[in-house]
């Protein structure tokens, strides 16, 4: 028997209770799940989604794995208390979302739609006609789960896209590059850049004013890693000058966003309020189960986050 604790914003027990315990059921588990327990040392397995960042975890002596439900690992690393294996969320309903969000907003840069949304009555702008899709180029930055899942439905479009991630991939059916020299390669030739990467030191401020001088005149970014990534002062002086054509912002150094930041402001942000996709219920509790149960066989768990790297 493996007893399972279930940690996350009270309103979400409800909603994940039943959908995991089907999961873990369909897996051959023999387990209990609670959402609270007064012996934290009986407990094998954490579901996670921090209520708060302070939360101690060294209570959890004989944790086997904590399974987090977030993607993104930042704030849970921020926990000083924490020594046990985790990993992060590959949801494939996530995964299916996040493509959604980053075809919709790269086609609003392709078609140039605030070119319309912003214009005047009257103004009747027929003198131009959106180049075909094979005539832009799309980079993505960071192509791991989701970031190559995005990849991957703009290339099957016919954009011209381009990955750049920390390892080099020579198994994508696109270009791909890595470092510092493959990622100013990706921004000189993009016209749409997406920003898929995780909050790390190492890429904190990934797009500053030295690579966005590097970016073609014109670019358009989607942001939807996190708001870490950008150097927002950098960044604001390029939309202002025109350097950057438009944005379309998910994630933010401060959320909620405060409503006197200038890009709620700006005519070409589009400022989205951290929806550009979450976990959803149904396919997370198979991954969690299936998590689980590979530990449980001797397995390594799937998708385990590196300390040293941070993601
Ligand atoms: P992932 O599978 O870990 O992929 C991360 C990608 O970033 C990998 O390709 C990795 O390179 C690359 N990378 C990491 N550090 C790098 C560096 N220093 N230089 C170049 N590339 C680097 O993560 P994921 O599941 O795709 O999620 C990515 C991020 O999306 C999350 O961390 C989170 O911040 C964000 N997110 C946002 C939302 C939202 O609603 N806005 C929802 C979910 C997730 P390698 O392939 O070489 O390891
Ligand atoms: C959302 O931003 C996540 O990291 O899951």
């Amino acid at each position: 028997m493996i007893n399972i604790l279930f940690s996350a914003r009270a309103a979400q027990w409800p909603v994940y209770r039943a959908p995991l315990e089907t999961a873990f059921a369909e897996k051959g588990l023999e387990f209990t799940l609670t959402d609270h327990t007064d012996s934290p040392e009986t407990i094998d397995y954490l579901v996670y989604a921090p209520a708060r960042e302070d939360d101690d975890l060294s209570v959890y002596s004989n944790l086997k794995l904590i399974q987090s439900l977030w993607a993104g690992p930042d704030k849970l690393l921020k926990n000083k208390t924490l020594t046990q294996p985790m990993a992060r969320m590959v949801d494939p309903g996530m995964t299916q979302g996040m493509a959604d969000y980053v075809f919709g907003h790269i086609m609003r840069h392709h078609l140039e739609v605030d070119r319309f949304t912003n214009a005047k009555p009257g103004d009747w702008l027929m003198d131009w006609a959106p180049p075909l899709p094979a005539e832009r180029t799309v980079a993505i930055l960071g192509i791991g789960a989701l970031g190559m899942a995005c990849a991957k439905v703009a290339h099957d479009y016919g954009f011209n896209v381009i990955g750049w991630s920390r390892t080099q991939k020579d198994d994508a059916p696109f270009a791909c590059y890595a470092g510092a020299e493959g990622l100013e390669k990706a921004l000189r030739e993009a016209d749409i850049i997406v920003t898929l990467l995780p909050n790390t030191p190492a890429t904190e401020k990934v797009i500053n004013e030295k690579t966005i001088a590097q970016m073609k005149d014109g670019a358009a970014l989607i942001n939807p890693g996190r708001g870490q990534l950008i150097d927002d002062d950098a960044f604001l002086a390029a939309l202002n000058s025109g350097k950057i054509s438009g944005a379309t912002l998910d994630v933010f150094h401060t959320e909620p966003l405060p409503a006197e930041h200038p890009y709620w402001h700006h005519p070409n942000v589009l400022v989205t309020p951290h929806v550009a996709s979450e976990t959803r219920v149904d396919t997370a509790a198979r991954v969690v189960a299936e998590n689980i149960a590979r530990v449980e066989k001797g397995q390594n768990a799937l998708h385990l986050i590196d300390p040293a790297l941070k993601y």
